[in-house]
């Protein structure tokens, strides 16, 4: 059986045949550290990658996590950050839910090259359906992902995995509460959510502790994300990978939408620390 006919729904099979693609071009690339996101500008000297290992320090740092923790990490990449994690922080293990099959692969082999493979064990699954016992998990963290989820299922789903008082920790985006009619308009954008709706769907399960706009912050990567993109499409177009060259390009296309978005905040990006009930 395919590893998409597992998956619940045509749109989560597109972002994880979407997610695919990029593991292959950022092997194919050499690309040094497999981070997928738009990163976090904490000094105008920041490099790319480093904006990117930023975003997911603020995540880990947010997420208060201790020697025993037990921690989730969902949508997790090619993993790059969960290495990051392992070597700044000390934790008890930590279980990755990714629904791109071939970032599952790289993360595990990784794992395994560096002997990590019992403190970190990346699975092929749906953040909206964990396989893991209820009450479980002390963190669960989802950086630049929750955008992808059925968010009331997730919301659901991660209250419970989590042990009383436990932590969903996000670097999540959505739309301006001046943009719901947009959700209405398709699946992808309902999954995006705007604000109100998205926090009245979590309040449900847990206590907001904060939320921290990082728009700013965000700008800069989400700006050189696009002309990064459009440099490896001129110079890296081959026809044999013409469906990977097509969803960057469409990649680009929303980034730079997003990066519009965030210079006039109509697109949030927040920080959130929430704690289950
Ligand atoms: C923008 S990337 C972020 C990757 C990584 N967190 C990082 O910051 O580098 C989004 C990730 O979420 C994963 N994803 C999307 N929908 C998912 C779902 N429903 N459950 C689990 N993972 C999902 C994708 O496969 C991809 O790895």
């Amino acid at each position: 059986m395919s590893a998409y006919a597992k998956l619940d729904s045509p749109l989560t099979e597109f972002v994880a045949r979407q997610y695919d693609d990029f593991q292959f071009l950022l092997e194919d690339l050499n690309k040094e550290r497999k981070y997928l996101n738009y990163g976090f500008r904490r000094s105008s000297q920041d490099s790319y990658e480093t904006k990117q290992a930023n975003l997911c320090m603020l995540v880990f740092e947010a997420a208060d996590i201790k020697p025993d923790s037990v921690l989730v990490d969902v949508g997790f990449g090619s993993g790059e950050q969960d290495f990051l994690l392992a070597s700044k922080f000390k934790f008890k293990e930590l279980i990755g839910f990714n629904i791109a099959e071939s970032q599952v692969r790289y993360a595990n082999e990784r794992a395994k090259t560096e002997k990590l493979q019992k403190k970190l064990k990346f699975k092929h699954g749906q953040a909206e359906k964990m396989e893991m016992p209820a009450k479980s998990a002390d963190r669960v963290m989802a950086v630049e992902c929750a955008f992808y989820f059925d968010r009331p299922r997730f919301y659901k789903e991660a209250a419970r995995v989590l042990k009383k008082n436990g932590l969903l920790v996000l670097a999540d985006i959505t739309f301006h509460d001046s943009l719901a009619f947009l959700t209405r308009r398709a699946p992808d954008l309902a999954r995006v959510s705007h604000r109100s709706a998205n926090q009245a769907s979590w309040e449900e399960y847990f206590e907001t502790v904060k939320i921290q706009s990082i728009n700013r912050e965000a700008r800069p990567g989400a700006q050189e994300t696009v002309s990064m993109i459009l440099k490896w499409l001129f110079r890296h177009f081959k026809r044999s990978q013409y469906s990977a060259w097509k969803t960057l390009w469409n990649m680009a296309v929303s980034t730079q939408i997003t990066a519009l978005g965030f210079a006039t905040g109509l697109i949030h990006y927040d920080l959130i620390v929430l704690r289950k009930r």
